[in-house]
């Protein structure tokens, strides 16, 4: 009886996955009132979402699971207007960039403090300073170094100088670790000068964006993040109406928010393969103006990629049309390979 279990996989072959009549590869989990602008997202091991804000300066919670999740603003910082990157640099605690920026005003620099929230004293969060870099003009993107620290030392780049600052977490310490062609700004239609945005590593090598060149590349890094390697171009945005941002990477893909380009783009690491977009299209609000994105961690959701946006606030869709910033759960296994 053999042949049985060949069938049933030429079966599962030809008609696919079974789906639920309701599976919808993309759910809206909540939209925010318009003038929201959400630029970052970190998963905690429990589930929740942490949000980072742009046009307020709160670290917002959502928790996924719950019908009509609505987010909670878990931490206000002070003497600042918005919150950029994130990571995880303990299990439960994370980095995050707090600075002054406006959509009227653009950016103040000097304005940057790098702060950690942590989770771990029984569900009472806590958030300390870590450092005050004052020579920073626009921190944006900031990810872990995969070092034995715990907290560990993490990258956090500075998009309007175009390079790439480490700091030390137990010290507060920090400096110049890559600056190179590829992490240089430029002049942008959309942010003036726009560089390196967002950052991830992944297997001894550093994963980036950059805004203003339109490209996404990679470089070898040592393990506290100087270059061990020259960095090389990935891909390139697949058309001007997109602009890469953050990034999330599973499974050798890595899954770009193209900003302007209101989708999702999904594209082989080691960059041999063109880019196809997944989800989304230009002149749709489905995803107005995605900010960042990143995998579900518990088994529930490991396939469930999590996608925040600005609303179109700075690149309004369709050239006029701002919506309320959104979180939205894109589930991969139903997007056509
Ligand atoms: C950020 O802007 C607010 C409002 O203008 C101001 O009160 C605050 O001092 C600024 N923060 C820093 C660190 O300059
Ligand atoms: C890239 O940077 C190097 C220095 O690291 C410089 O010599 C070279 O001219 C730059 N290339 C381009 C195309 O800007
Ligand atoms: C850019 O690419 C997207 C997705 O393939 C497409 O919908 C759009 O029409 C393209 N825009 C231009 C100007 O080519
Ligand atoms: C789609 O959006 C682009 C960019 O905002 C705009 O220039 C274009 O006119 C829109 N196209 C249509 C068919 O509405």
């Amino acid at each position: 009886m053999h042949s049985w279990p060949v069938f049933l996989l030429q079966l599962l072959l030809v008609h696919g996955l079974p789906q639920a009549d309701n599976a919808a590869p993309v759910r809206l989990l909540y939209e925010y009132p318009v003038g929201t602008w959400i630029e970052n997202i970190a998963v905690r091991s429990n589930g929740d979402l942490l949000l980072t804000v742009l046009n307020v300066p709160h670290l917002d919670q959502l928790s996924p699971y719950k019908a009509n999740a609505t987010p909670e603003t878990i931490h206000s910082f002070p003497n600042a207007l918005s919150v950029f990157g994130i990571a995880e640099i303990a299990p439960d605690v994370f980095a995050m960039a707090v600075g002054n920026f406006t959509l009227t005003g653009g950016v103040q620099p000097g304005s940057f403090s790098i702060w950690s929230v942590s989770f771990t004293m029984h569900d009472t969060m806590e958030a300390h300073k870590i450092a005050d870099p004052p020579q920073a003009t626009f921190l944006n993107g900031l990810c872990s170094l995969p070092g034995i620290g715990s907290p560990k030392d993490f990258l956090v780049g500075d998009i309007k100088q175009g390079l790439i600052y480490y700091v030390d977490t137990s010290t507060g310490d920090y400096g110049v670790a890559i600056n190179n062609n590829f992490t240089a700004a430029v002049s942008d239609p959309v942010f003036g000068t726009a560089g390196v945005n967002g950052m991830h590593v992944h297997d001894g090598d550093l994963f980036f964006t950059n805004t203003g060149q339109a490209l996404f590349a990679k470089m070898h890094i040592h393990t506290n993040g100087t270059p061990a390697g020259e960095p090389t171009i990935v891909a390139r945005v697949l058309n001007s109406s997109m602009e890469f941002d953050d990034f999330a990477i599973k499974d050798n893909d890595a899954y770009l928010v193209t900003g302007s380009g209101n989708s999702i783009e999904r594209i082989g690491l080691e960059g041999t393969s063109k880019g196809r977009i997944v989800a989304g299209s230009l002149n749709s609000t489905q995803f107005a103006e995605p900010t960042s994105c990143a995998f579900g961690r518990t088994e529930a959701d490991r396939h469930i990629l999590y996608v925040v946006t600005a609303g179109g606030l700075a690149t309004p869709v369709d050239g006029d049309v701002t919506v309320g910033a959104q979180v939205l759960a894109v589930d991969t296994r139903l997007w056509l390979s």
